[in-house]
């Protein structure tokens, strides 16, 4: 048999890919206030078409799931129109894109949504730290109001909108993000999810609304179509659990009868924002304890260079690897890879908002 690298092509549930060096999911904070991705977004993706798989930039599911300014959503008719766009130019250049599926929860702000008022949770517990607000001003996090069952009766509505609204625009499929802090997180977490109904207390019933939504969207795409993206000890946006081992062990379980394309794991030893480039020493391989319990592909991202990809490829622990900040500088990772060329560095600077400068205008290698 063929030894597995990061250049072999493979299968992830429905979808075939050329190589395992995936785009992880990117904000960039570049589109219309109106959430419909910016003008230089279709040159962005398209750019980086050499991925195994693009897995787009968080997009938000409704107006209530946004989170910061200018960033895309999924929910309306001209954001779904301008992803087309997107898609069709990533699509020419040989590329496979799936948009990922995000409601930020109590990680917001009321001025990003005013309509709506306050940002929701699972309960009202209020993050440390500080939000971007509308007018992209540093304010401390709000103390969200606790989601009705109602509430998250219309919330699973709108994730079925969102992945009907993908599949108009053009998608390859959906990820599920359940990761680094937001909603779907805070559900899983009991460091922010203290409900005493059917989604809180066990385990089982912290999970319920997680597993509810991809059984909701699964019908819209194929479970071929549908990836999940997890962070277990993860500590981006004040999240703590009592047990994430007996958490994303009982979830992980749970994913295996339903053939998903694959589920994504966030290593806790990179910071999830690119706030900094400290490898946490010591801290436990998510790769290592949970990605072996999963039957399907899995794919690792965070902290990932040429030579632990390799290895992580190679030791079976992994499928694929997503790279997210060294993708934002060298839009053509793959062949960089392949190849042993050098890498742009990245500037921090310009990760979020702005316009082409530190987004569409990173150098192709020679
Ligand atoms: C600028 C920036 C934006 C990010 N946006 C998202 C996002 O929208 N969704 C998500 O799941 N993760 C997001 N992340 C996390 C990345 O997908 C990835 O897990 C992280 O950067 C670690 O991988 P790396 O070490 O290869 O950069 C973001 C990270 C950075 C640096």
């Amino acid at each position: 048999m063929e030894k597995m690298s990061l250049t072999t092509s493979g299968t992830f549930g429905d979808v075939k890919v050329k190589n395992r060096i995936f785009m992880a999911p990117l904000t960039r904070m570049r589109a219309g206030n109106d959430g419909v991705p910016g003008e230089l977004a279709a040159e962005y993706y398209s750019q980086r078409a050499g991925a195994g798989l693009i897995i787009s930039e968080a997009v938000q599911i409704s107006e209530h799931g946004k989170g910061y300014p200018a960033t895309p959503g999924i929910y309306s008719d001209a954001q779904r129109d301008a992803w087309r766009k997107i898609t069709d130019a990533v699509h020419a250049a040989g590329g496979v894109i799936f948009l990922q599926l995000w409601h930020v929860g109590r990680i917001s702000h009321t001025s990003l949504h005013p309509k709506e008022g306050l940002p929701v949770a699972p309960s009202a517990i209020k993050p440390s730290g500080q939000v971007y607000t509308a007018a992209w001003a540093l304010e401390d996090y709000e103390t969200p109001r606790e989601m009705s069952l109602s509430e998250i009766d219309a919330l699973r509505q709108s994730y079925v909108h969102a992945a009907k609204q993908a599949k108009l625009a053009g998608f390859d499929g959906v990820e599920l993000h359940a990761a680094n802090g937001y909603l779907l997180d805070q559900f899983l977490q009991n460091g922010s999810n203290h409900r005493t109904d059917a989604y809180g207390g066990s385990v089982e019933n912290r999970c319920k609304l997680v597993l509810e939504i991809l059984n909701d969207i699964i019908p819209v795409w194929g479970s071929g179509r549908v990836g999940i993206r997890l962070s277990p000890y993860g500590e981006f946006n004040d999240m703590k659990d009592s047990d994430p081992v007996g958490l994303f062990a009982y979830l992980i379980e749970k994913l295996n009868p339903l053939n998903l394309s694959y589920l994504h794991l966030i290593e806790p030893r990179a910071t999830s924002a690119g706030g900094s480039d400290q490898i946490a020493e010591g801290a436990p391989s998510t790769g290592k304890l949970f990605g072996k319990s999963f039957k399907g592909p899995v794919v690792l991202a965070g902290g990932f260079n040429k030579e632990n990809a390799t290895a992580a490829i190679e030791q079976g622990e992994a499928d694929a690897i997503a790279f997210g900040r060294i993708f934002i500088s060298n839009p053509d990772l793959p062949k960089r890879l392949a190849h042993d060329l050098p890498l742009t560095p990245y500037d921090r600077a310009t990760f979020y908002g702005g316009s082409a400068k530190g987004y569409t205008d990173y150098p192709l290698a020679d």
